[in-house]
């Protein structure tokens, strides 16, 4: 028998601070829309930092995602720029990151199969994060592709060997799959030998945001704050916002879901605890609140608008990115699979 050092699911960020290269980051985002501030806030910025301390950063443009929970692409291509572009704008380097759409590297996708074979139906039925998703797709029926995506997750994570995936909280039921599919690969077919290691979630510091109407920040709800929405339209937004009438602000995430959550988006723009912009509020009440909202947020977010549109106006920018990417994956992609296949025995005929 092997003993492998079990490594927890939760990655420690100061151990990878201490050695960034032992590690290589693999994340992705669905192109279903533009990204907005709980984006930025709960991955961005994390990835972006990872990046700057030298971790090796793959980026998935998840793009055969998107047809999981819908009955239709919808504008994929503009959303896959927009994507790519609020990533850019965010401070993703694609000298150094490899930014690539699932549907240009065919050999990652194929990893699916032999991945699907090592997980069971029961495992993907009781996922909450996809159960969640088939509720709040209003299909009233789960795609074989919704049921099955947490795989093909493991292939985005496993193809280039990432072991540090920077997600929300959300996304641990496919890290916790991956880290399964990785063990009983090598357990079943590899005779215990580590083709693939397990990977670790980080979480971001940052909570999960709320919209402006109290519920979970999201794309298609129509309540999150776009990075690339201009001045004006951040203040509307904000003005909107749902929040109770006490004038004393305080922060009381339980109690008072919308004023924190106004309270608390302040505290991280300006990198100080929610309690202390609370008190700087005090009796100011929701207006106040609101004002001094819009000026930190716009000035955060000033400096990723100028780059995305100046990354914007560079034509071919985008699509050029994308083929680097892709070649670069698919090369990647290509020796995992064939790894795989000569496990199982394929290479031999
Ligand atoms: N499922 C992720 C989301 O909805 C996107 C994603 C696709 C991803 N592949 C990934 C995230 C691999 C991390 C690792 O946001």
């Amino acid at each position: 028998m092997t003993l492998t050092l079990e490594t927890p699911l939760l990655a420690d960020p100061a151990q990878v601070a201490a050695d960034p290269s032992r590690y290589r980051v693999l994340t992705g985002d669905r192109p279903t829309g533009p990204l907005h501030l709980g984006h930025y806030f709960g991955t961005l910025l994390n990835r972006v930092r990872l990046q700057r301390q030298g971790v090796e950063t793959f980026l998935v443009v998840a793009d055969y995602q998107v047809i999981t929970d819908r009955l239709s692409p919808g504008e994929i291509a503009a959303n896959v720029r927009e994507v790519v572009l609020d990533n850019l704008a965010a401070g993703i380097d694609p000298s150094s990151t490899t930014v690539f759409a699932h549907s240009s590297v065919p050999a990652l996708n194929q990893l699916l199969l032999p991945f699907l074979s090592l997980t069971t139906v029961a495992e993907l039925q009781r996922n909450p994060t996809v159960k969640d998703e088939a509720a709040a797709s209003g299909l009233g029926s789960v795609s074989g592709l919704l049921l099955t995506y947490p795989v093909h997750q493991a292939a985005d994570i496993l193809f280039c060997h990432g072991n540090l995936v920077p997600v929300g909280d959300d996304q641990l039921p496919h890290v916790e799959q991956t880290r399964l599919v990785a063990r009983r690969f090598n357990e079943r077919y590899a005779g215990g030998r580590a083709v693939f290691g397990e990977p670790q979630a980080l979480l971001s510091p940052a909570p999960r945001l709320l919209g402006v109407d109290g519920r979970k920040m999201s794309k298609s709800r129509g309540n999150a704050i776009a990075l690339k929405a201009t001045a004006d339209e951040t203040a509307r937004l904000i003005r909107r916002s749902v929040t109770d009438a006490r004038r004393d602000i305080s922060y009381d995430p339980a109690g008072r879901p919308g004023v924190s959550s106004l309270v608390e988006i302040a505290a991280l723009c300006l990198g100080v605890a929610p309690e202390e912009v609370a008190a700087q509020v005090g009796g100011g009440g929701s207006a106040l609140l609101k004002a001094l909202v819009t000026d930190v947020v716009n000035e955060e977010l000033r400096p990723v608008r100028e780059r995305r549109a100046a990354f914007a106006a560079e034509p071919g920018l985008v699509s050029s990115l994308l083929r680097d990417g892709a070649e670069r994956a698919t090369a990647i992609a290509e020796a995992t699979l064939a790894d795989v296949q000569d496990v199982l025995g394929m290479s031999a005929y």
